[in-house]
């Protein structure tokens, strides 16, 4: 059975989620703003963050999918669901769960600006940082850690755990 440690608390992780939303608030003021999550791991983080950002914003989604599963990115990246809404001209804020080596994320923000938007920022719940394989900005980063496999709180392995309401990191 593999163990898990805990890493973020409920408390921890609402904590978090306030002060992001915050800064995206005021940084965000009287600008239009979508928010793209990134499927399937960001949704729980999106879901309490819109509730919590005080002005007003539209949300889609995009999915990809890297080949290989399990805890081990194997290079390529493919579109699995575009978004929906006109980003052009728009501010948009790409919403991640984890960045490891940021290979996703810069697929991600290469996509999206060649619809020509405004603005195109970057947000994430956990900045892994120690397998960073591009120099991908990250604008609004809640937590860092260096290495590790989390769970829970929208993040899977292989499928697994993301209900968990918790983060923990998986030891296999
Ligand atoms: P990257 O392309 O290596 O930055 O990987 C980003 C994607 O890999 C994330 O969106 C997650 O879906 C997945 N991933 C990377 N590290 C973890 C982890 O520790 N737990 C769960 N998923 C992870
Ligand atoms: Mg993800």
């Amino acid at each position: 059975m593999p163990e898990l440690i805990p890493v973020l608390k409920k408390d921890d992780i609402k904590r978090m989620v306030v002060q992001v939303a915050d800064r995206i608030s005021s940084d965000y003021q009287d600008r239009e703003l979508i928010l793209i999550g990134v499927l399937k791991g960001a949704y729980i983080f999106l879901s309490d963050l819109v509730r919590q950002i005080s002005i007003p914003v539209q949300v889609d989604f995009i999915g990809v999918s890297s080949y290989g599963s399990g805890t081990s990115p194997s290079g390529g990246i493919r579109l699995t669901k575009d978004i929906e809404i006109d980003v052009t001209n728009k501010n948009v804020l790409v919403i991640e769960d984890i960045v490891d080596t940021g290979l996703t994320l810069t697929y991600i923000v290469d996509y999206l600006k060649s619809f020509s938007p405004k603005t195109v920022k970057v947000c994430t719940l956990i900045d892994k940082r120690e397998r960073r394989r591009s120099k991908i900005k990250i604008d609004y980063a809640c937590h860092r850690v260096g290495e590790g496999f989390l769970v829970g709180y929208g993040l899977d392995y292989s499928e697994d755990y993301r209900d968990l309401p918790e983060i923990y990191r998986l030891k296999l």
